[in-house]
């Protein structure tokens, strides 16, 4: 599989049409960004990293039943995706309270929550992604009550799968985003990437940050969190 056209580019990958009109060929990039890009930076090697866990997570996924855009794996920087239509909502899921909830709602950093938050953000770079109710996707068209039904059953089916995986590897899944696209036959299917530039992850033990958090918040050592996160998922034996 080739890349043809190129189709677009986001702030984390770049995308191009192949010789099969239902297939795109993704390549993950070493750009960071952060804060709807107000912050950013390139980080050598951190594309591969990314291209490497997020097939790892979607191999994993649609081997327990979950319908995901994923293909193959093509080398080290790029992956063969099914095109889809992206349904143009953001949905995050959160166990434990921080990030943009804490700072929203005045509630307290680092509590488990009794069960998982979902919530919705509309996707539009230029109004910083807002955060949105049901209704006003619904209202607004960006999706179907039937589709909203169904993004949140997969996704709470995703963050149980998630949560236990990664339980396994001694990281804690704290909170993620995830995006769903519809394909030629009117599939809605898991779409985008999932890794640790969408995901918060803390080490079990030490509750180190093994995300992009490190970052948005000037931890240092990025490149070693995201090298942790792949160690961990290629020598678990899991990884199909
Ligand atoms: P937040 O606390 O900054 O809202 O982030 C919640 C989760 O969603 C976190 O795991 C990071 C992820 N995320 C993205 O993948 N893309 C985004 O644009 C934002 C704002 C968050
Ligand atoms: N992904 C968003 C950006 O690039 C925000 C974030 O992840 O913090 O700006």
């Amino acid at each position: 599989m080739e890349k043809r056209d190129f189709v677009y580019e986001g702030k984390a990958k770049k995308v191009w049409t192949t010789s099969d009109p239902n297939l795109y060929v993704v390549e993950y990039k070493n750009s960071l960004t952060a804060f709807n890009a107000l912050k950013k930076d390139t980080v050598e090697g951190k594309g591969r990293l990314n291209n490497l866990i997020s097939a790892s997570l979607f191999r994993y996924l649609s081997g327990m039943g979950v319908p995901t855009h994923f293909v193959e794996l093509l080398d080290d920087l790029h992956q063969v995706v099914k095109k889809v239509a992206i349904v143009p909502i953001e949905v995050v899921v959160r166990n434990i309270t921080t990030g943009t909830l804490c700072k929203r709602l005045g509630v307290e950093e680092g509590k488990t929550l009794p069960r998982p938050l979902v919530e919705l953000y509309l996707k539009d770079d230029e109004l910083g992604d807002p955060i949105i109710t049901e209704d006003h996707a619904l209202l607004f068209g960006w999706s179907t009550q039937e589709q909203l039904l169904r993004i949140k059953e997969i996704t709470l089916k995703v963050n149980s799968l998630l949560s236990e995986y990664f339980l396994r590897l001694g990281i804690i899944l704290v909170d993620f985003k995830l995006e769903f696209g519809i394909d030629s036959s009117g599939n809605l299917l898991l779409a985008d990437e999932i890794s640790p530039d969408t995901c918060r992850f803390w080490d079990r033990d030490t509750r180190n940050r093994l995300d992009k958090d490190r970052f948005r918040k000037d931890l240092g050592d990025v490149l070693g969190a995201y090298q942790e996160i792949w160690k961990r998922i290629s020598s678990s034996g899991e990884k199909q």
